[in-house]
């Protein structure tokens, strides 16, 4: 059943919306083909409906094929299994419908949620599909992420990219830059866009922010990560920079924002500035989050950076602001649930 093309791994939280105070129960699909008729109790006898929607697993994989079966109720008071005879609608065009099967989309990110009727005859019920991309399932054993180009891919430390991953659609972005660099003024299109949303929804409040560091390949990266080692040594460099390969940077998804009030470089005190703090406050509605926040070092592995932000879309990002976790810990805790 299940087909894993592009390495995500996603949770469907089948959440039934239910009409009335009838209960409706989703169970975990452990045969498809139990059609045995059995009488039910119910309180309005005569009554035909759904009670029970079958194959909506917690966990499916970007791409997977999730095949349903519904117990129908009939007005003889029998309750029956049902693989064929009903069909799907969906307002978002991204799922795919054959028969009883849905497919997933391939570049289903984290915290979307698709809204599903299913009609059989005259009945219909309404589930949501909520998606949850867990650590545990887009990683090789090589620690290797599977999921290099989704917007919602974790890089850290223990997750690195593959080395020679080169985003398709790079872009220079259209906003202040400091740096004469043409590489680090890329990034991918999606982050682009809302980078320059972002700069001029700050500028309408008198913030100006200029970008610094964009996207940089494996070997931006290697020559600036080694250049810090030589300065400070390796330990310090390694709270400070990622290794090449573990960078955020080669994603094109992130972006080092600074100010002329910290003189354009990348400084703490750019958090305390009036720039900092409107990109800590704002940053979200946009898409990015501060990756690297104060006092979690020990969670992300580096120091306090005011002025990283990385781009998840809107709804993520929005998500993991609201929760006050940072990118691992919002992750984990889907893994948990
Ligand atoms: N400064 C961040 C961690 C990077 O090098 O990607
Ligand atoms: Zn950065």
């Amino acid at each position: 059943m299940r087909k894993n093309t592009i390495g995500i791994s996603i949770i469907i939280a089948a959440i039934l919306i239910l009409s009335g105070c009838e209960t409706v129960n989703v169970t975990e699909s452990t045969s498809k083909t139990d059609a045995t008729a059995v009488t039910t109790e119910t309180d309005n006898p005569g009554e035909r409906k759904i009670v029970d929607i079958d194959g909506l697993p917690v966990s499916v994989m970007a791409g997977e094929e999730i095949f349903i079966r519904v117990q129908i109720l009939d007005a003889n008071n029998h309750t029956q299994w049902h693989e064929t005879g009903f069909e799907f609608n969906s307002e978002s065009d991204d799922l795919t419908f054959e028969s009883n099967v849905i497919r997933l989309p391939e570049n289903s990110l984290t915290d979307d949620i698709y809204h599903v009727k299913i009609v059989f005859e005259d009945m219909e019920e309404e589930f949501i599909l909520s998606v949850a991309n867990l650590l545990s399932q887009t990683i090789d054993e090589k620690g290797v992420i599977t999921n290099p180009s989704t917007y919602d891919a974790v890089i850290n430390k223990a997750r690195s990219l593959p080395s020679d991953y080169v985003p398709d659609d790079l872009v220079t972005v259209e906003v202040p830059t400091c740096l004469p660099n043409p590489e680090i003024r890329q990034m991918r299109r999606i982050a682009s866009e809302a980078l320059s949303e972002m700069f001029e929804d700050a500028l309408q409040d008198d913030v100006e922010l200029v970008a610094r560091s964009g996207y940089r390949s494996h070997a931006t990266q290697t020559s600036l990560y080694n250049g810090y080692v030589s300065k400070y040594g390796q330990e310090y460099a390694d709270k400070y920079s990622a290794r090449p390969g573990t960078s955020e940077h080669q994603t094109g998804l992130a972006m080092d924002i600074t100010a002329q009030s910290v003189n354009l470089q990348l400084d703490d005190n750019f958090g305390k500035t009036k720039e900092g703090q409107w990109l800590a406050q704002n940053a979200y509605r946009f898409g990015f989050i501060i990756r690297y926040p104060e006092g979690m070092e020990n969670v992300t592995g580096y120091f306090y950076e005011p002025w990283h932000v990385r781009y998840l879309g809107v709804n993520l990002a929005t998500n993991v602001y609201n929760s006050g976790l940072t990118l691992e810990e919002y992750f984990l805790s889907l893994e948990n649930n």
